[in-house]
């Protein structure tokens, strides 16, 4: 049975490759590919971590993709498993964590061990993605499996069926959902980062009154610094003010070894937009549709998990049309 995705970044790619295990034939039908570097989709620009969340919905799909880029990171080593640390400064004990038992090798540490303001603090092992290599290589795969890649700007979901001439459309257009207009609770939150060159291996979040990380970038020589979440946004320039700001954050929570850490290190600045959304993602089923968007700045966290729910919802919709 033929299926036709609207989009292409790591939700509509991760549901063509679920969707293809069960033998589905897919056609992805994108304005932006893998391989783009335009602003107007968000996954070229993600850090990229496996950074669970404490507080946002979904465990359950963010439990499935933890497992599934851990066995992948495991089958191909030159994939990054890393050890990662975070911090909070909104919460002073670990009973919101509930992946503590889903990481390996996790690990709470002694106040002693605490950045000054961080009130909870623990590691744990977990990967991270560089999407400027892991997009092009499941295209390819893709590919390999018969996946048919379509450039086109969409006004409609019946645009899409016509084009791959099927019934059934899995709606991961990101943003788009809102330009498409229709839901309106689909918001851009601007992320500002930089890639700075650095031999740092580590990952380290802090999250609660401000949000600071530091991923690093197998093979490439450095890693992403950020950042900030800021909704309701459009600039798409840099602010040239956060550099500064964001440098003094990660310097704060790297501690000795952000010492050397400079602007003169900063080889890009990256502006990009998390499509997000007013109550969390969306994945169900409306009419023919599989709604599978607004997952905001965790897309790779739940990219998987997602993709097999889209993949139970396109085969809950063949049943009915068999009846
Ligand atoms: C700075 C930054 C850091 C991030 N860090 C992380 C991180 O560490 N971990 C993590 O899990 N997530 C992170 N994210 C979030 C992550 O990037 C997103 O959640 C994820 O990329 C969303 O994927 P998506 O497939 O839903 O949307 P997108 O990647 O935006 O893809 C949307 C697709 O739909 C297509 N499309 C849209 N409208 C139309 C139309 N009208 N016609 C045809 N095609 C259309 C687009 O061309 C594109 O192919 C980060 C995001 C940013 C900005
Ligand atoms: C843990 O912290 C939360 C919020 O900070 C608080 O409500 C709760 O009582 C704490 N639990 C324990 C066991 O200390
Ligand atoms: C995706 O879903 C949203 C919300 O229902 C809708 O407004 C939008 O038109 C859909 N996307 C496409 C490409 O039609």
């Amino acid at each position: 049975m033929e299926i036709a995705i609207v989009g292409s970044g790591v939700i509509g790619l991760m549901s063509a490759l679920t969707l293809t295990d069960a033998g589905y034939k897919v056609t992805i039908i994108a304005r932006d590919l893998p391989g783009d570097d335009s602003q107007d989709w968000a996954s070229p620009w993600a850090g990229a971590a496996m950074f669970p969340h404490p507080d946002a919905k979904g465990q359950d799909l963010q439990t499935e993709s933890f497992k599934y880029y851990w066995a992948l990171a495991h089958r191909d080593p030159t994939s990054g498993v890393l050890k990662a640390t975070e911090y909070y400064d909104d919460r002073d004990n670990d009973t919101s964590i509930w992946y503590k038992t889903l990481v390996p090798r996790y690990r709470r540490l002694k106040e002693t061990e605490l950045p000054a303001g961080s009130k909870l603090g623990f590691d744990f092992l977990t990967m991270t993605i560089n999407p400027l290599r892991f997009l092009p290589w499941l295209k390819k795969e893709l590919e390999r499996r018969g996946v048919r890649f379509i450039r086109r700007t969409l006004e409609t979901l019946d645009a899409a069926r016509t084009i791959a001439n099927c019934r059934i459309v899995v709606n991961a257009s990101g943003l788009g959902a809102l330009q498409l207009a229709g839901d309106e609770d689909v918001m851009p939150v601007r992320g500002q980062t930089m890639f700075v060159k650095t031999d740092i291996d580590f990952l380290k979040l802090m999250q609660g009154s401000h949000y600071t990380y530091v991923i690093p970038r197998m093979y490439s020589g450095g890693a992403i610094i950020g950042g900030v979440s800021q909704e309701g946004n459009f600039e798409r320039k840099v602010d040239e003010g956060l550099r500064p700001d964001i440098l003094r954050r990660v310097k704060g929570l790297l501690g000795e070894k952000g010492k050397e850490l400079e602007l003169g290190d900063v080889e890009k600045d990256i502006v990009a937009f998390r499509p997000s959304r007013k109550g969390g993602y969306r994945v169900e089923v409306e009419g023919d549709t599989v709604h599978a968007y607004g997952f905001g700045s965790l897309g790779y966290v739940y990219s998987f998990g997602a993709a097999e729910k889209v993949r139970e919802l396109v085969r809950g919709l063949e049943r009915q049309s068999r009846l």
